[in-house]
């Protein structure tokens, strides 16, 4: 079966991903090959840092490769925390620092809409591709549910009542900005065996 590498030290992200192309490609991790440091993460937009991860991972072991990069972006705050949204409240901060902080930004301002962005870059028989998953929604007034990680307790996808944080997590990884761009990934590489 043809090897590809996810550049990701994420095991829920692996999980989903190998269950989904399940037999089609033999998916191999940064554990799997013994690389265990950061990757650098220097790029200014989510397509930049995507690529320089998977880049990063096939200059070194010259295999085939993915990676992936997500951000919120918030239009009444220009697209931020965006490509800076692991970091928003400064580095090492919680998540709870991070939706403090969006929510401070966002007082007082009736514009509420939002997106989650993922972009996963590939790097396949020499071509670079680009797949792109986007959630569109609002940021609440508060946070709202236990589930999930990050953002999601104050993100409400449009035609939900719920936030991400309310929805069980298999509800909302078949809907998420990362499902999506995974399903297009996954499609591409079907088609391209
Ligand atoms: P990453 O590129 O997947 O590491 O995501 C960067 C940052 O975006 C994370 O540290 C989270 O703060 C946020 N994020 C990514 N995906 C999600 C999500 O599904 N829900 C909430 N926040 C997310």
């Amino acid at each position: 079966m043809k090897e590809l590498v996810f550049a990701t030290q994420n095991k829920h992200k692996l999980e989903e991903i190998q269950q989904a192309i399940n037999g089609h490609f033999d998916i191999l991790s940064l554990f799997d090959l013994n690389y265990l440091e950061e990757i650098p993460e220097t790029g200014e937009t989510l397509v930049e840092n995507a690529l320089q991860k998977a880049n990063f991972i096939y200059q070194k072991y010259g295999k085939d490769c993915f990676a992936d990069d997500t951000g919120l972006e918030i239009e009444s705050l220009n697209g931020q925390p965006g490509v800076y949204s692991a970091r928003y409240a400064g580095n090492g901060r919680s998540f709870e620092d991070n939706m403090n902080k969006v929510l401070e930004n966002l007082h007082g301002k009736t514009n509420r809409k939002a997106c989650f962005k993922t972009v996963i870059a590939l790097i396949y028989k020499g071509e670079n591709y680009f797949f792109e998953g986007v959630v569109n929604g609002v940021i609440t007034t508060e946070k709202k549910g236990k589930e999930g990680f990050g953002y999601d307790p104050i993100f409400l996808p449009d035609g939900y009542s719920k936030t991400f944080a309310e929805l069980s997590l298999e509800e909302k990884n078949k809907m998420s900005h990362r499902a999506l761009a995974s399903q297009k990934l996954i499609h591409f590489l079907r088609q391209n065996k």
